[in-house]
């Protein structure tokens, strides 16, 4: 990844767009992108809903730390879960890439947004939808809960926020190319 020496991390809640969007930065950088979940998902043989059910979420936040360093080993475009901000292990790891030089940039948008996206997958995210698929009510309300509770990491971490809301894939994605840029002159 020559245009970008120290990589990039997109934080941000469930439905934020992480995932999409790091595929459309690593395409227009013309580099690679790690989808932490997918990697976690890879390596136990299990949907993320299978992971949290069967061995407990404590046992996937260990995957986790273990996937988000691997990941941070060599310069990437990684999208890793809303939650990894959770783990005071793991905001010393992404402080610690900051320092390094990579940027950790905040997909930010509103509850009424990530509540729709969110619905748009029912039954994919365990911290949402547990032993039942919430209404679109209740999802909002949920949201709006854990959000409470993990805004100020995603804001403190980030050396840029981005919003998301009503805004098309290509125009998030050519913002954050604009953010990133001046870092490589
Ligand atoms: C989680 C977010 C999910 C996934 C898991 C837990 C969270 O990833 O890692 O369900 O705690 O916010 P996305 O943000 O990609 O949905």
């Amino acid at each position: 990844m020559e245009t970008l020496h120290a990589g990039v991390v997109l934080i941000g809640f469930m439905g934020s767009g992480k995932s999409s969007v790091a595929r459309r930065l690593a395409y227009r950088l013309g580099c690679e992108y790690i989808d932490l979940d997918s990697r976690i998902e890879l390596a136990a043989g299990q949907s993320i809903a299978e992971i949290f059910t069967t061995q407990g979420e404590a046992a996937f936040r260990r995957l986790e730390t273990e996937a988000l360093k691997k990941a941070l080993a060599t310069p990437n475009i990684i999208s890793p879960g809303g939650g990894t901000v959770t783990q005071p292990v793991n905001r010393e790891i992404l402080k610690a890439a900051v320092q390094n030089g990579v940027s950790v940039i905040y997909l930010r948008a509103t509850p009424q947004t990530l509540a729709e996206r969110i619905r748009r997958q029912p039954g994919k995210r365990p911290l949402i939808d547990g032993d039942q698929i919430l209404d679109f009510v209740a999802t909002r309300r949920r949201v709006e809960e854990l959000l409470a509770q993990r805004q100020e990491y995603y804001e403190a971490l980030a050396t840029a926020i981005v919003d998301s809301d009503n805004l098309s894939l290509d125009f998030v994605t050519g913002k954050i190319e604009k953010i990133l840029k001046p870092r490589n002159d």
